[in-house]
């Protein structure tokens, strides 16, 4: 689904990503690992168009979209969560979820069955952004995503500052999702939710991949757990 190849990104005259590759099946969820400020932001803000490459490719089902705009990105069919959850605060719920929408025949993703999966969403339907809890918002950022019918979804640190309780609920709506097939890239620091929800981890470390292997590989190596994690 996603081949990204010997990608370098700058900001300015920084070098941040260094030569990075790693790849993500169709249907597969892969995690990336690492402290504040390793890069996962700026790998996702790679693939999405908002920070090109200098050099390297990145690949989605075989075609190159590392020179495209990022509205071409998302139209192709990826859906990108931010960190910041980029909710719009003026707009109700419902009009977050639809103002982007992009449906065809066929669709797995209309906003009945975006309900359905977050009822809470629902209930709050014509409630403003700036009125949802953090919880809430990331519910919306999430599901709006979903409402670009996506083949990949990319997921930038969704369990950031959100109560246990609420993680459980989004770990259980990415379970969901891959189920029916969507390939996640899933950006974390916690190691716990990173484990209880990826078949693949790649650790990130100044923009490089330090580390390559399954939930049960990253759980039995202590050094890279010490080295570039913070457990
Ligand atoms: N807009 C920017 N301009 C310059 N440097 C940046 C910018 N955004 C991030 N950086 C730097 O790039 C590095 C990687 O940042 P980021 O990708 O946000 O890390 P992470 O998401 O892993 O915490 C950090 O050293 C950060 O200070
Ligand atoms: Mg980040």
């Amino acid at each position: 689904m996603l081949e990204i190849d010997r990608i370098d990104t700058f900001y300015g005259e920084s070098h941040i990503l260094r030569g990075l590759s790693f790849q993500v099946a169709q249907g597969e969820v892969v995690c990336l690992l690492g402290r504040n400020g390793a890069g996962k932001t700026t790998t996702l803000l790679s693939i999405m168009g908002y920070v090109a490459p200098r050099s390297g490719s990145i690949r989605l089902r075989g075609r190159p979209i590392h020179a495209r705009p990022a509205y071409e990105i998302a139209r192709s069919g990826v859906g990108f969560v931010p960190q910041e959850r980029g909710i719009f605060p003026s707009l109700s719920v419902r009009e977050n979820l639809t103002v982007f929408a992009r449906t065809f025949p066929g669709a797995r993703w209309t906003l009945q069955r975006v309900y359905e999966v977050f009822p809470r969403l629902r209930e709050r339907e014509r409630n403003l952004g700036f009125q949802l809890s953090g919880g809430e918002q990331q519910m919306l950022s999430i599901a709006r995503a979903l409402m670009l019918n996506p083949d990949l979804l990319l997921l930038d640190e969704p369990s950031e500052g959100l109560a246990p309780m609420i993680v459980h609920e989004i770990i259980q709506v990415m379970r969901e999702l891959k189920k029916e097939g969507l390939a996640i890239l899933l950006v974390e620091q916690n190691l716990h939710t990173a484990l209880a929800i990826a078949d693949r981890h790649h650790v990130i470390n100044k923009g490089e991949i330090m580390f390559t292997g399954t939930s049960a590989e990253l759980e039995a190596d202590e050094s890279v757990k010490s080295r570039y994690l913070a457990v």
